[in-house]
């Protein structure tokens, strides 16, 4: 029988998860359905048991429920803990599993498709939002060098890096935009929301390393954080890979099967080229 799975979020439209899930289980033969399903901004915890007595099997969670399905989840993995979000759940009889796999699907894309290792390495992580919480102790488990948050509002960047300074190895600090004077990079995550908005942050350029990576969590067109990283020679890459590594890291999750990602990046770039 078919097994049905969707990804919820408000508004919900523009996912491009049901093109990635269906290539993944195409791909591993798997007889399972995946649909967009929005939720009304109060309606979440409702539809989420609606889709459990249907008899789905799991869901992704987007924009603006990730708070809400971690609170809603009878158990939580480690990941999901640490996150303080869910992006991913299962039904399991009574049970609702909440699972985070942004994190993992960020180093996924970092370590394996473009082939950079981050033990060792200086890290800047710009945002102290939802984003950044999701990816810290991911980025943090591969054992950079240092690892500094900073954010238009220090304290939440002072906060999160208090909260895993007793846990980690890595050296980890937060500063201020204006504080970042004299450290270089050797990766600069842009997980803020200013692609949203195209606001540019001020970053002075030396922040980037020689041979820098410049990663920004946005996907699908170039923000200003990714042209003025371009403008100081650093390598520049957009959230698509990200994006669809956490869906293969839930899918693994769902299904026990890792599928091969690169295809599926391939095919989402071209259907966002085409789109304009
Ligand atoms: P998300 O879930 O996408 O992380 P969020 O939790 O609202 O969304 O966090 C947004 C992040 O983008 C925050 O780090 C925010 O900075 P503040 O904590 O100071 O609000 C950052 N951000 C949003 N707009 C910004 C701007 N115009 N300039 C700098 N940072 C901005």
């Amino acid at each position: 029988m078919t097994e049905k799975y969707a990804v919820i979020g408000n508004p919900i439209a523009h996912s491009q998860s049901p093109l990635i899930q269906e290539a993944f289980a195409k791909q591993a033969e798997q007889d399972l359905s995946y649909e967009k399903i929005l939720a009304s901004l109060d309606g979440f915890a409702a539809k989420i048991h609606e889709l459990i007595a249907l008899g789905y099997k799991g869901v992704n969670i987007t924009v603006p429920f990730k708070l809400q399905a971690f609170q809603l989840a009878t158990k939580l993995s480690q990941r999901a803990q640490y996150a303080g979000a869910v992006n991913t759940l299962s039904f399991n009889g009574a049970e609702i599993l909440g699972d985070n796999t942004d994190g993992a699907g960020l180093v996924r894309d970092i370590e394996h498709n473009l082939n950079i290792q981050i033990i060792g390495k200086r890290i800047l992580l710009i945002g102290a939002g939802g984003a950044a919480e999701g990816v810290l102790h991911p980025l943090l488990a591969c054992q950079p060098a240092l690892l500094v948050i900073t954010n238009r509002t220090l304290a939440k960047a002072e906060a999160m890096a208090n909260k895993v300074k007793a846990q980690e190895a890595t050296s980890v600090c937060a500063c201020s935009l204006e504080e970042l004077q004299a450290i270089s990079f050797d990766i600069v995550i842009n997980a803020t929301s200013t692609g949203l908005s195209e606001t540019a942050l001020p970053l002075p350029a030396h922040i980037f390393a020689k041979d820098c990576l410049a990663y920004d969590m946005m996907y699908g067109r170039e923000t200003s954080f990714m042209a003025l990283a371009r403008t100081h020679g650093a390598r520049v890459v957009d959230g698509l890979g990200m994006l669809v590594e956490q869906a293969a890291e839930a899918f693994f999750v769902w299904r026990g099967v890792r599928p091969a990602t690169a295809t599926v990046m391939h095919a989402i770039r071209e259907g966002i080229k085409k789109k304009g």
